[in-house]
């Protein structure tokens, strides 16, 4: 078996496999092997999507059950038992405890299939044709999600451009004290100028792709007050930072703010392709069928996804252990950066989403090349990729977690002393 078989058959495009270049074979809770059979630590947890790990007990005994019992496969929409039980789970252990009244649309396998719906449902009920995102948000490829994507790497203007979308800055994009949404409310009130009422703003609480950047339950509550106020939609794109990621289910909890309409994916159906939109009963105004799609609704995905709302969301025991965890993360994290402070600038995050950003161009790099040739995956973000995150599985064991942070130190010091010659930089740059 060979690594080289990818770059002669597969397209250009590919991207994680040079971050990590191996052949993976076998995974378990949040470690992963290759075909040598060297074992990694993974800090990665498939951008989000890997939540509960890898191939979770309770996952795969009931996809075993399911499958062996012929359980249908593909139904298109068509009403089944593991649909009927996902829904029910959903409703009942997440959304109704949370008074959150929410109906759900299953679209397209993947998160940006969501962002797509969410983007042209809002624009159908408030039939306006604007919408506003902000600096560093991360949506997704297709058109009207990458519309709404910051990074420029992302667009290209032969495929389309991106139209009817005004970018405002995020929470603390700047460093002086200037409040987007205090803005924002000074366009909308001024007749001249210029900036349309749009139909929705979409945001992420938190901004993994774009750097693991927190906007605070501040400045979301007054975002969700002012949509509220302008009768403009509020979604929450939920895809990254959902699925208990920040420690509470959805990451909007800690404001205390009800979106009109949430994309959720990655983890809803635990690695499997899955992807929903949650609206309020008044914004659902699709006509039957008018928005549509082959895989809308992965029979396995929703065994899955169903099995883990069960396993771990009917108590608070599991959010407990999420802020714990991440409150041990974030101490390491603090440390590598006390004991860098020449190559380390920042340390953000909330539960177990962690960055770590370097104002050294191309170091976080050589830390995650470092990390790999260890045993650890950990891949970068931001535009520049300048901030390491920290994205495991939630369901990590306290072995593993530590392990990986060993390793994450050692590949931080490692990549110190390598710095000036790989890098460049000054001899002694500390
Ligand atoms: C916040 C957010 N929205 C949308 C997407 C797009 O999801 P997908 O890559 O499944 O299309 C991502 C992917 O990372 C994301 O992080």
């Amino acid at each position: 078996m060979n690594i080289d078989l990818f770059e002669k058959y597969e397209s250009n495009v590919r991207g994680y496999i040079r971050s990590f270049p191996t052949i993976f074979d076998r995974a378990e809770n949040a470690t992963i092997w290759d075909v040598d059979g060297k074992a990694y630590i993974d800090f990665f947890g498939g951008a989000g999507s890997l939540n509960y790990g890898h191939n979770h007990p309770v996952v795969n005994e009931a996809l075993i059950a399911y499958i062996k019992r012929n359980g249908i496969t593909n139904a298109l929409d068509k009403a089944t038992v593991a649909k009927h039980d996902f829904l029910l789970a959903l409703q009942e252990i997440i959304l109704r405890p949370r008074g959150l009244g929410y109906k759900v649309q299953f679209v397209g396998p993947t998160g940006t299939n969501g962002v797509e719906t969410a983007l042209k449902l809002a624009r159908k009920k408030m039939q306006r044709t604007t919408v506003v995102s902000f600096t560093n948000a991360y949506h997704g490829h297709t058109l009207g999600a990458l519309a709404v994507t910051g990074n420029e790497m992302y667009h290209d203007s032969y495929y389309g451009v991106p139209l009817n979308v005004s970018k405002m800055p995020f929470d603390n994009y700047f460093d002086h004290d200037m409040d987007s949404v205090d803005m924002l409310r000074q366009y909308f009130e001024d007749g001249s100028s210029g900036f349309d009422t749009p139909a929705a703003v979409i945001v992420e609480s938190i901004q993994g792709e774009g750097g693991v950047n927190v906007a605070s339950a501040e400045w979301l509550r007054k975002l969700s007050q002012l949509c509220g106020e302008k009768e403009i939609m509020l979604i929450l794109d939920e895809i990254q930072v959902g699925n208990g990621r920040t420690g509470d289910f959805f990451s909007f909890e800690r404001a205390g703010i009800t979106p009109d309409i949430v994309t959720l994916s990655k983890s809803i159906g635990t690695g499997l392709p899955m992807s929903i939109v949650l609206m309020r009963d008044d914004v659902d105004v699709w006509s039957p069928g008018e928005h549509t799609g082959t895989f809308r609704g992965n029979s396995h995905a929703f065994v899955a996804g169903t099995a883990m709302l069960e396993h771990y969301w009917r108590t608070d025991t599991f959010s407990s252990e999420i802020r714990a965890k991440g409150k041990k993360v974030e101490a390491r994290f603090r440390a590598i950066r006390e004991r860098h402070p020449d190559y380390f600038s920042d340390v953000r995050g909330l539960g177990m989403i962690w960055g770590i950003e370097s104002s050294v161009t191309d170091f976080c790099s050589l830390v995650s090349r470092e990390a790999f040739e260890r045993g650890l995956l950990m891949e970068t973000a931001g535009s520049e990729g300048q901030v390491l995150k920290f994205l495991a599985p939630l369901v990590i064991r306290e072995d593993e977690m530590d392990k990986g942070l060993d390793l994450l130190d050692a590949a931080a010091d490692a990549a110190v002393a390598k710095a000036p010659t790989e890098l460049g930089q000054e001899e002694g740059a500390e």
